[in-house]
């Protein structure tokens, strides 16, 4: 028998809020991810909601998804709101340089986003173009969506099937400007960001936060030149930065068939984001006491070799048990942040990279990812709990190693106290003894997901290969005894 872990949640000292939209998405313009994988058109055979397919909207739906991020990534830097309005058949088509050189007809263009996003009761964060588009036009695009008067461009969107505003709860301004959004410096990007701000105004009763573009994978340099310098309205400071096994050595690795190697450098890689969101906290707080400026990790998630035969550059890519830890570790990071980091959005909802959700013709599959969002849902803007790990040994391999176990903590807003818990080990279970701290623990039940194999996944022909099964545990001398799987992710309630 290997350690017993002693978790101890201390149930008499609530932290912050994790807010819901930790637990957002992000859809781009890119590969399937939108065109065919979401949208297939009012006029398809598949079945549909104004053209976004039934199927993917009930899953989706039942993940909660509470904000979405469109149109990119890369894509907004080339993107032209005014080619994205009136009617579909007359849009202008254009080239998606980024991604495979592919026509895109504009087919999904604002109004199409919007219906998206209110069939399945998210919030929207659009994002501006800086790369290719001027303050005007993001101007512009606020007031077409926004505008609630009589302005030309409010009654352009009336013309065109709303007469009502539409809600932007978040507007970007930048996305990755160091690189495919400009080559910028962090100086030039700041005065941009300030350009753009300056008149992304919302019009009517709205308040849409605006997000300003993040350095290069967390770069702490680009957060601090810009909070230091930002001097138009900014809510938050994006943070991008990918799961990528073999990172800068052995290379990124096939989704499955892979090694042990690859198992561990993909968790490894995962908990990566805990170091860099601390040092970007630990400037912020520096820079920004009065706690201006949250980060928005809105890029985030697994990148691999793409599945051999898939077209180039559409990121497409298998999901397996791996990612649903890689997934599960990133919620315990998001959640030990919670009073800096207010969104965070998966890359991305549909059949790119790490998806929730992939698509082949008109079948569809839920992926692990997909039932690691499902399962933590209860702590969406639920009261994060500080949790102690004692007795954590590390799991290693080769001169890798990572803590065996990972957990977080939660006071749910349906008042049940929440606990998630890691075994990154995918050999070994581990025991777990669970206390509470200013409470007593009677039992637990919830749900765990785990497999026979690391790369265990969904597949269209066999589509619950993994899937979570029940799990209970009872009190025995005041505390939880768990025995976590192999390779598993368990959330449970902790009945009191
Ligand atoms: O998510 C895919 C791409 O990754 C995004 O377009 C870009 O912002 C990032 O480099």
């Amino acid at each position: 028998a290997g350690p017993e872990v002693a978790v101890t949640v201390d149930v008499a000292r609530p932290g912050a809020v994790i807010n819901k939209n930790v637990y957002g998405q992000f859809a781009e313009h890119l590969g399937t991810g939108i065109y065919g994988g979401m949208w297939v058109g009012p006029e398809s055979k598949t079945p549909n909601i104004k053209g976004w397919r039934k199927d993917v909207l009930d899953a989706l739906k039942d993940l909660r998804v509470p904000v979405v991020r469109w149109p990119g990534g890369c894509f907004a830097d080339e993107y032209d709101w005014r080619d994205g309005i009136g009617p579909r058949g007359k849009r202008p088509v254009m080239v998606n340089t980024n991604w495979g050189g592919v026509v895109d007809n504009n087919a999904v263009g604002t109004h199409e986003f919007f219906d998206l996003i209110e069939l399945i009761g998210a919030d929207a964060y659009v994002n501006g173009n800086v790369g290719t588009g001027s303050p005007r036009e993001t101007a512009q695009w606020l007031e077409y969506m926004t505008g609630d008067g009589q302005s030309a461009l409010a009654r352009l969107r009336a013309r065109n099937g709303r007469a009502k505003p539409f809600k932007v709860a978040f507007f970007g301004i930048g996305n990755e400007n160091w690189g495919c959004g400009g080559n910028m410096t962090a100086a030039y990007f700041t005065n941009l960001y300030n350009h753009h701000a300056t008149f992304a105004h919302s019009h009517g009763a709205q308040a849409t936060k605006l997000i300003a573009g993040g350095g290069l994978d967390g770069d702490v340099d680009w957060t601090d030149y810009l909070s230091r310098n930002i001097r138009a309205p900014a809510s938050a400071i994006s943070l991008h930065y990918y799961t990528v096994p073999g990172r800068g050595g052995s290379g990124k690795g096939p989704a499955t068939g892979f090694g042990e190697d690859q198992w561990i450098s993909a968790l490894k890689d995962a908990l990566h984001m805990g170091e860099l969101l601390a040092r970007n906290v630990a400037k912020l707080e520096q820079n920004d006491p009065q706690k201006k400026f949250t980060l928005a990790v809105d890029e985030w998630g697994t990148w691999y070799e793409p599945t051999p035969g898939t077209p180039p550059r559409f990121l497409q890519q298998q999901n397996s048990l791996r990612d649903a830890l890689v997934a599960a570790l990133h919620f315990h990071i998001f959640h030990a942040h919670a009073d800096r980091v207010s969104m965070a959005n998966i890359a991305q909802m549909v059949n790119v990279l790490q998806a929730m959700i992939l698509t082949d013709g008109n079948a569809m599959v839920l992926t692990p990812t997909y039932h690691a969002f499902r399962m933590h849902v209860p702590f969406q803007d639920a009261v994060s709990l500080p949790v102690k790990l004692d007795n954590n040994p590390q799991y290693t391999l080769g001169g890798a190693g990572i803590p065996l176990l990972s957990a977080s903590a939660a006071r749910g807003k349906d008042g049940k106290l929440y606990l998630s818990l890691v075994n990154s080990s995918p050999k070994d279970a581990v025991a777990v003894s669970v206390a509470l701290a200013g409470a007593v623990g009677k039992s637990a039940s919830g749900s765990v997901l785990t497999a026979a194999a690391m790369d265990a996944h969904n597949s269209f022909a066999s589509p619950k290969a993994v899937m979570p099964t029940p799990f209970q545990a009872r009190a025995d001398r005041g505390k939880l005894p768990i025995t976590l799987p192999p390779k598993s992710v368990a959330v449970v309630a902790v009945h009191e």
